[in-house]
């Protein structure tokens, strides 16, 4: 036992109560497993693919289907719930809508108001929805937490069948194991985990992104490249114009690469449900959930997750774990991309200990919303991640003032 521990707790530890019965110790495994299928033109009626996920499940009746579209997407895609109805009857066999396919706004303030989870409830009830139906979510990485998070909490969980629809969606958000809506300014302070039944990302949903919802996503691959593959760090340095000019075969290989990265970590990392207080896919984010907090979520997830990339990657070279070139290497890349590596949001109230917006308050914030020590994940290296539980902020202003300048 390690000596920093309190006497008193020492004792606490070791001292036998004295019980009359022996405590049952109960132990229960659970085994999720789901396909994330990489497909276009999902909703065609030669693509059986949806209808096949659906009909395999071992049941001969149709199963119910409640089907919801970010808004967002809609404009973008205007035929798209006829398609799906037509798509349901064609496939009649394996799907019956429990009603006409529905749309709720999609983005991030989606997450900050309950009532949308509240719809969907309603939405789950009125249709006689039971475990063994679907909620069929179409949209961004906003939309799907929501929605994943309705679903999760309906019955005490349907299954859920994610449409991702942009970047972030289809590599690192849609096809995790997380969901959850903002709850007392925080992000994601209500949620699950709950692995989806199935996810289906359809590259084709992609050419209507606006250019930052493009670029935003490839932060997270950015982002898993550092801490987990230098081979693929590389080539995304390689990609990085035809990536910033929206080529959509270089798009394909990021997100496919960087949606197996972070399944492999949730499969093998020993922690899926993040009891632990180490969360390396968190790389960069400590800053990046505050400063879209403090930006009021001006700034998109991703476009916060590069500058806190750019953040803690500087920070790694002021401390001497990663070379002048290494460092070079990322904030280049990142620029390549068309990332701003400074927003003012960063700086404003950092001689303010106490202002809710200074950035520092990010990291208390991050601790309590993992549990446990403070676990930051900085890099030793391109494609090595290592994690710390103390920093030192002289060191972050200079960082700061670094990217800055
Ligand atoms: N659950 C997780 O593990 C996890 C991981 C990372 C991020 N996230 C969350 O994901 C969210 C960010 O997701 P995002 O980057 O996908 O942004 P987003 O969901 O906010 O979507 C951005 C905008 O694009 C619109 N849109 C969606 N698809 C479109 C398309 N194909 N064409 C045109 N417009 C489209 C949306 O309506 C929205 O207005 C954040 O809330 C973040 O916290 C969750
Ligand atoms: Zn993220």
């Amino acid at each position: 036992m390690s000596k920093n521990i309190p006497e008193k707790l020492k004792m606490l530890i070791t001292h036998k109560s004295p019980v009359s019965l022996q405590p049952i110790q109960q132990s229960v495994r659970v085994q999720f497993n789901y396909d994330v299928h990489f497909t276009n033109g999902l909703f065609d009626l030669d693509n059986p693919l949806l209808a096949q996920v659906i009909a395999v499940d071992g049941e001969i009746k149709p199963k119910k289907l409640l089907v919801v579209v970010d808004e967002g997407l809609l404009k973008h895609h205007q035929r798209l719930l006829t398609k799906i109805s037509i798509y349901a009857k064609f496939y009649e066999e394996a799907i019956t809508l429990s009603q006409q396919p529905i749309t709720i706004p999609g983005g991030e303030s989606v997450k900050n108001e309950p009532k949308f989870v509240e719809q969907i409830h309603q939405l789950i009830d009125a249709g006689g929805l039971c475990r063994h139906s679907y909620v069929l979510a179409i949209g961004g990485g906003a939309f799907l937490d929501m929605v994943g998070y309705a679903a999760a909490t309906a019955h005490r969980g349907i299954r859920l069948l994610r449409v991702p629809t942009t970047v972030l969606g289809q590599n690192d958000s849609g096809v995790g194991v997380k969901n959850g809506i903002n709850a007392f300014g925080k992000k994601n302070f209500l949620g699950t985990f709950m692995p989806p039944y199935a996810v289906l990302n359809d590259f084709d949903f992609l050419t209507s992104l606006d250019d930052r919802d493009w670029r935003s996503g490839i932060a997270e691959a950015v982002k898993v490249a550092l801490i987990k593959d230098a081979n693929f760090f590389d080539s995304i340095t390689t990609d990085a114009d035809k990536l910033a000019h929206r080529d959509m075969k270089a798009m394909e290989k990021l997100i496919y690469r960087c949606a197996q990265l972070h399944l492999e970590h949730i499969a093998t990392s020993g922690d899926p449900f993040e009891k632990g207080s180490s969360r390396p896919l968190d790389f960069g984010h400590w800053a990046a959930h505050k400063l879209e907090q403090i930006t009021n979520y001006k700034l998109r997830h991703g476009e916060a997750v590069a500058i806190g990339i750019a953040l803690d990657s500087t920070y790694s070279y002021l401390i001497g774990l990663l070379t002048e070139s290494e460092w070079q290497n990322i904030l280049a890349t990142l620029k390549r991309l068309g990332f701003t590596l400074y927003v003012s949001a960063l700086t404003e109230q950092l001689h303010q200990p106490d202002h809710p917006h200074n950035l520092f308050n990010g990291l208390t914030e991050f601790r309590e919303h993992l549990g446990g020590q403070l676990t930051i994940t900085l890099l030793q290296g391109i494609g090595q991640g290592i994690e710390v539980h103390q920093v030192d902020l002289s060191v972050y202003r200079e960082a700061i003032s670094m990217l800055q300048t």
